[in-house]
């Protein structure tokens, strides 16, 4: 193959690849968002035992006790708002760039996560 077509194929592949992301972050649903946004932390089953999730305290969403406690309008509201400690010190940025709905997707694949 000629050098030119090889460099236009790879141009033309990263185009339909970046075409592809962002077709994601739009409409993604709760779990990719869950895995983009939230698992560092929270961890990919909501357990909240990854490294910064400990050093954070987050609490294990697969516990339906967890769960329970959490009603769905302060995980809206902690999720578009962000969350402090009672001390002020932020312990999870607002989540930028979800629509309404994705953020109740959010939610509802954080209901998943309940063992
Ligand atoms: C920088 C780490 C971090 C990230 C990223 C993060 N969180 Fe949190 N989140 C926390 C901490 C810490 C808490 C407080 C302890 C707990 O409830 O687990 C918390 C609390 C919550 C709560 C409970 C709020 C309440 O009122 O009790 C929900 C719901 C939540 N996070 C959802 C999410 C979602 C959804 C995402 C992704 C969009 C996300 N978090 C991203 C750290 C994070």
């Amino acid at each position: 193959m000629e050098r030119n077509t090889i460099m236009r194929r790879i141009i033309m592949l990263a185009a339909a690849a970046g075409f592809t992301a962002a077709l994601t972050a739009s409409a993604a649903g709760g779990k990719e968002n869950w895995g983009h946004m939230c698992a560092k932390c929270h961890g990919a089953n909501g357990d909240g035992q990854t490294n910064i999730g400990r050093h954070l305290h987050c609490k294990d969403y697969t516990d339906a006790k967890v769960q329970a406690a959490l009603t769905d309008a302060a995980a809206i509201k902690a999720i578009k708002e962000g969350l402090k400690d009672q001390n002020g010190h932020l312990l999870m940025r607002p989540a930028k760039g979800l629509s309404d709905s994705q953020v109740k997707d959010l939610v509802a694949y954080l209901r998943t996560l309940k063992k």
